[in-house]
């Protein structure tokens, strides 16, 4: 059974007497454990409802989500679900809670009410696998933006979550920035972690195993970055290739195959290929 499944989900805000918004419209899909996914769509395409729906903060107007296989409308469950399903934003300072970054990790496990070395233990953990140990004694307000996102990371971790959910938590950083916070999310994939990175970036969705791209609250295109790259439906989902394809791309236009091109890496690749 994959880990999460939703089912024929549609969602509606209801905006005022008689008017209301159908924001997801019939969506199904699964997302095995430990999958890199990355969710992209024009402005308003839905996927931060979708967001909000996986971790239970709304619940499908129609359909079902199952996390592990329990309802996310399932009420008795809902905190547990919460938990698993952890949600970083997309402003660094909107996320900061405590002054010192140690409790600001720290909330978290202590509003579950865990005994003290526990939630040392957890706050240790969490800030290593972020890279932040050595600022832990420092004053949050006074981080980079990619630093306040690795410690927003960190509190979500200390949760012990099985999903980390990333709503375009790299949009307001630097190049810098986004550098650190996609290189900490590479390294928890690798130890497992289910994630789901929201963006607009085309260059940052190419790092996930598989892109789903929505349009108009509706699952648009579902694949492999470069198969979702070369989809018909690409350009009508507003989404415009990264640098590295789109150059690719004229290329084989002008009848220079430098093959599949997602990154610069497997451009650079494309073409030492080619020269040898
Ligand atoms: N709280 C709300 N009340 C009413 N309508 C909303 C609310 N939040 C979002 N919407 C509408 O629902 C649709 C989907 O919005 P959503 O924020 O999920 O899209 P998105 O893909 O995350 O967009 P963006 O890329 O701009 O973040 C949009 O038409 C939006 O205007
Ligand atoms: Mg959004």
């Amino acid at each position: 059974m994959p880990f999460i499944e939703i089912k024929g989900v549609s969602y509606v805000y209801p905006l005022r007497e008689g008017v209301s918004l159908k924001a997801v419209k019939n969506l199904s899909l699964s997302i095995e454990a430990g999958e890199f996914v990355a969710l992209t769509g024009m402005n308003g395409s839905g996927k931060s409802t979708l967001a909000k729906l996986l971790n239970g903060l709304f619940k499908p107007t129609e359909g079902e989500i199952l996390i592990d296989g329990v309802s996310t409308a399932n009420e008795e469950r809902i905190f547990d679900i919460r938990r698993r399903v952890g949600m970083v934003f997309q402003n660094p300072d909107n996320q900061t809670v405590a002054t010192l970054i140690e409790d600001d990790v720290a909330f978290g496990p202590e509003n579950l009410g865990l005994p003290r070395d526990e939630i040392i233990k957890r706050v240790n953990f969490a800030l290593q696998a972020v890279g932040m140990s050595e600022y832990r004694k420092r004053d949050a307000a006074k981080l980079s933006g990619g630093q306040k996102q690795r410690v927003a990371i960190a509190g979500v971790l200390a949760m012990r979550p099985d999903v980390l959910i990333l709503d375009e938590a790299t949009s307001m950083l630097d190049p810098a920035g986004r550098e650190e916070v996609m290189g900490v999310v590479r390294k928890l994939v690798e130890q497992g972690i289910t994630v789901i990175n929201i963006t607009h970036n085309m260059e940052e969705a190419a790092l996930a195993k598989r892109v789903v791209v929505l349009r108009k609250g509706r699952l648009a295109i579902d694949g492999t970055p470069s198969q979702v790259f070369s989809s018909s439906l690409f350009e009508s989902c507003g989404l415009t290739l990264p640098p590295a394809a789109a150059l690719a791309k004229e290329l084989k236009d002008s009848g220079i195959d430098v093959g599949t091109v997602t990154t610069e890496e497997s451009f650079a690749e494309g073409i030492c290929k080619l020269l040898r």
